[in-house]
């Protein structure tokens, strides 16, 4: 028998559901019973009926999951850490909130944001002062009603995100230790980021636009803020299926985002937007066998990997993802 049967055998005979993200390898991709961006795969999975849930993906979504759904066991074929997540705790984060405080902005004149692609212990500092977790698809609603505290938006971790909702915006944003002064900033950004999104380069736009001229560029918003002003759409991974879709079959697109997404997009008259391959080394840790393992630990009742939250930790950063929820 092929792992493949193996797996669809598996998840007939246990109550399980699999959720992958779209940057999953397409073996794994294809096993799945629901994909989606972040926000679609926390609020599909959270609210699913099965007891078990195998998340194939990077451990903060395992962990949005747990969160909104404790009673649920929430397994990941393996724990792998998003790179952009691992750039802050709650070290980090406190000192950036002192480094604030020291520039002569008071504790409570600052609501943090944070940005799902982080832990669990960060979500729930966030939470503790009043804040909000916000995905790439709806950072620019979070952002715009956390400013109707009237405090400066702290945003973490990813100062990509941050920047290009503020120039969305029309908000004036800095980086924490970039040299300019805070307090003239709108949304202050932690200094962290993605490294795939980072390949994408403006020479990168300027190279397809000379080649195939009326090529429409497609990014996502971790790329850098001068190559997201310089593409035709910017949106979140379903943002971007959406617009990719609607497009008649011969425009050509070039797309500034995870490698296996962008290569299941079209069959046609789709580019990667760079002349690296641009994969996700922890999304692409999880293979068909770790899938495979997984379902067969729930089969001998040992639950591999399975994901588990302090209730204090939860509590907290519920308060901050819920806070995204009721918006
Ligand atoms: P989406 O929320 O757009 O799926 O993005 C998640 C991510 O990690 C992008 O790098
Ligand atoms: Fe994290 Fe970047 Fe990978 Fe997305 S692509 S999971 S932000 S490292």
């Amino acid at each position: 028998m092929s792992i493949k049967e193996e797996i669809i055998e598996l998840k007939e005979e246990l109550e399980v559901t699999i959720v992958a993200h779209f940057y999953q390898k397409d073996e794994v991709f294809n096993m799945a019973d629901f994909t989606g961006d972040s926000l679609e795969l926390a609020k599909f999975a959270s609210k699913d009926k099965n007891p078990n849930l195998i998340f194939c993906g990077v451990g903060f979504m395992g962990q949005s999951v747990k969160i909104l759904a404790p009673k649920k066991r929430v397994m990941m074929p393996r724990i792998a850490c998003c790179a952009m997540a691992k750039m802050i705790d709650v070290d980090y984060y406190r000192q950036n909130v002192q480094i604030l405080e020291q520039s002569g902005i008071n504790k409570e004149d600052i609501m943090p944001v944070t940005y799902i692609n982080s832990s669990a212990e960060v979500k729930a500092e966030v939470g503790k002062m009043g804040g909000y977790v916000c995905t790439s698809s709806n950072a620019k609603i979070i952002i715009k009603r956390a400013l109707q505290s009237g405090k400066k938006i702290l945003f973490v971790p990813d100062k990509c995100l941050g920047q290009n909702i503020a120039i969305d915006m029309g908000l004036k944003s800095c980086v924490v230790g970039d040299g300019n002064d805070p307090r003239d900033a709108d949304i202050i950004c932690y200094n962290g980021f993605c490294s795939v999104h980072q390949l994408f380069e403006l020479e990168d736009i300027e190279f397809y636009r000379k080649k195939f001229p009326g090529i429409l560029i497609v990014t996502h918003p971790e790329c850098k803020p001068e190559v997201c002003a310089k593409s035709d759409f910017v949106g979140s991974t379903s943002q971007i299926i959406k617009y990719i879709k609607e497009l008649p079959l011969e425009q050509k697109v070039a797309v500034g985002t995870e490698y296996n997404m962008v290569n299941r997009l079209r069959e046609k008259n789709t580019y990667v937007l760079s002349s690296t391959k641009p994969e996700c080394p922890t999304m692409n840790e999880t293979r068909l066998e770790d899938l495979r393992d997984t379902l067969l630990s729930i089969k001998r009742g040992e639950y591999a990997n399975e994901i588990n939250i302090s209730e204090e930790t939860r509590r907290y950063a519920f308060e901050a993802l819920n806070r995204m929820f009721e918006i």
